[in-house]
């Protein structure tokens, strides 16, 4: 069949002109027809969402399976109650704050979204593009348009209106081109019907962000690992091997330059190369595709597939492709890495393990540390990092001194009594100050762990307010008994009960740490001594397993 192709790429032009190509794409829609419609994270292919023939169009050309269901389209939050059912108030936080924008939700289905469209599931994913042509012609054809991504089934999704054609030109009624996506990769798909709410695809709205706003969410695992046989990921399109280009992809993590050196270590002439910027130059005799600067994750998503789709034209018999890290945009752009690769993953830092350590007052982190060093691990202490580089940096206090005017001394120490005052009593004057602080603590803490070897310990108060759990292999709670806290802090700082009860019961509870940690180290011994042998045996523990993941993948 013949596709029409419309230019909208500047929609400041003609306006008769482009209100009248919305129109034609609003009525290809109403007719029942698919459209090949462009979004800020990918492409898409859409239709009617409450027309089963059109959506079962969708499925043909895709060539997608049928249990794959397909996400919802429309211009806002009003639109909500159309489609939805039992909708929970965070659902409208959420979207006050994010939409237009990459996220998708999961909320219980109203009868009124046919079983072609949901795959038979009674929920259904709806989110509001950040794209002005495209809620224009939601707007104007007055209904939800179901949308997958554009590729066809298995390839990496489409990120210019070019790779629609290449994929699905010839077979869809119309392809409107708004332009390459400026996102990259797909929305973050959150699942609103469980508690905690559940991210089951990563994408274009960090799972940091969304935390900030409706605290703690799960993370699916097929996120991160390839599921068994007998597991079902939430979002059923995780399951399928995907993104793929035509030569198989190894992934490398790491600090990148452990992991560009890892891919030096690998390649041969007909290898192809996926790397950031600073390490191209290592590759010479490759064909190597620039994700972009390494700290940079908003162009390296803006390229992902790009890169993945370039290596099918090239002849290369195997790709190489570096990792950015879990944080940001990095646990997006990470798994479509690794979804390409089928998961064979392997870990430049396999000599290194991090542990994050954290927990309440008098729980016992301290003795915990103490067992580590026992290991030979060291300890990086944050709040002593952050003191060092604060002493060290123009910027750090300057930012500082921007938002708490006259906290530092004419010679320009810090007063950290009077800070102390500013923040203690104000929950947003806190997080003004943590958001400065770990701006600039947790570069510092990279650079320092990036070239190293061995065990490591970070001990941060704010381990996952700050993101730092991140760059951890595994996060441990320390943990105790309240009476025994009690006891320990009245010793240690020679205060009264009554006060160590209400230092203890200032801070997070050991409920907190043990919800957000991989594991917990509880402390019910009376004794230091006997605890930090304990400790020692349950670290030995800890890191062989650790070990072991990393040399297996
Ligand atoms: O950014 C995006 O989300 C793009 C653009 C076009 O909006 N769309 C997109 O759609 O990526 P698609 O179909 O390629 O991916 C949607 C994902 C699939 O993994 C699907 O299984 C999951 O969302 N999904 C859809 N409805 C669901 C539901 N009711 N429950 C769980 N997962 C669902
Ligand atoms: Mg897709």
């Amino acid at each position: 069949m013949q596709t029409i192709y419309y230019d909208l790429r500047d929609t400041k032009g003609q306006q008769k002109e482009i209100e009248d190509k919305i129109s034609a794409a609003a009525k290809i829609l109403r007719e029942g027809g698919l459209v090949g419609i462009p979004t800020e994270t990918v492409y898409g292919l859409g239709a009617d969402g409450t027309n089963p023939a059109a959506v079962q169009r969708i499925f043909e050309v895709k060539g997608r399976p049928q249990d794959n269901p397909l996400i919802l389209h429309v211009t806002g939050a009003q639109w909500l109650p159309r489609y939805c059912e039992d909708i929970p108030p965070v659902a409208y936080m959420l979207a006050r704050k994010f939409w237009p924008g990459p996220l998708t939700m999961i909320l219980k289905r109203q009868p009124t979204v046919p079983d072609e469209t949901t795959a038979g599931l009674d929920t259904v994913g709806i989110r509001c593009p950040n794209h002005p042509v495209t809620l224009a012609i939601i707007r104007e054809a007055g209904m939800a348009i179901a949308a997958p991504s554009a590729n066809t089934s298995g390839r990496p999704s489409c990120t210019t209106a070019q790779d629609v054609v290449e994929d699905v030109g010839g077979r869809v009624d119309m392809i409107v081109d708004g332009g390459p996506c400026t996102v990259g990769v797909e929305s973050t798909v959150l699942d609103l019907t469980c508690k905690p709410p559940r991210l089951l695809r990563p994408g274009g709205l960090p799972v940091e962000d969304i935390e900030r706003l409706i605290g703690h969410v799960d993370v699916d695992r097929a996120v991160t690992v390839s599921l068994g046989e007998n597991e079902r990921p939430g979002a059923p399109g995780m399951k399928y091997r995907h993104y793929a280009p035509k030569a198989p992809v190894t992934v490398i993590t790491g600090s990148p330059m452990k992991s560009a050196k890892e891919i030096e270590r690998r390649v041969g002439p007909t290898s192809g190369v996926i790397c950031f910027d600073e390490y191209a130059h290592l590759f010479p005799q490759q064909l190597v595709h620039p994700l972009g600067p390494r700290s940079d994750k908003q162009l390296q998503a803006q390229r992902v597939f790009e890169a993945l789709r370039s290596f099918d034209s090239s002849g290369v018999t195997e790709i190489y492709a570096q990792c950015p890290d879990n944080r940001g945009l990095g646990l997006a752009i990470g798994n479509r890495l690794k979804k390409a690769a089928g998961f064979h993953v392997i870990d430049a830092d396999s000599r290194r393990i991090i542990l994050g350590l954290t927990g309440g007052t008098g729980a016992g982190k301290t003795s915990a540390l103490n067992a580590l060093r026992d290991l030979g691990g060291q300890v990086i202490d944050c709040d002593a990092v952050y003191h060092e580089i604060l002493e060290g940096s123009e910027d750090f206090k300057n930012a500082i001194n921007e938002k708490f005017p006259g906290v530092f001394t004419q010679e320009g120490h810090l007063n950290r009594k009077k800070l102390g005052q500013e923040v203690f009593a104000k929950r947003e004057r806190l997080d003004q100050l943590n958001t400065i602080v770990f701006r600039f603590l947790i570069p510092e803490l990279e650079r320092r762990v990036e070239a190293a070897d061995g065990l490591y310990a970070i001990d941060a108060i704010n381990l996952f307010e700050s993101g730092l759990d991140r760059l951890c292999d595994r996060t441990v709670a320390v943990t105790a008994p309240t009476e025994l806290r009690v006891k320990r802090v009245m010793a240690r700082d020679q205060i009264s009960e009554q006060y160590a009860r209400l230092r203890i019961n200032a801070q997070k509870q050991d409920e907190f740490y043990r919800g957000k940690c991989d594991c917990e180290l509880n402390n019910a011994s009376e004794s230091p001594e006997e605890f930090r042998k304990e400790a020692r045996l349950f670290f030995e523990r800890l890191v062989e397993t650790v070990q072991e993941e990393k040399r297996h993948g």
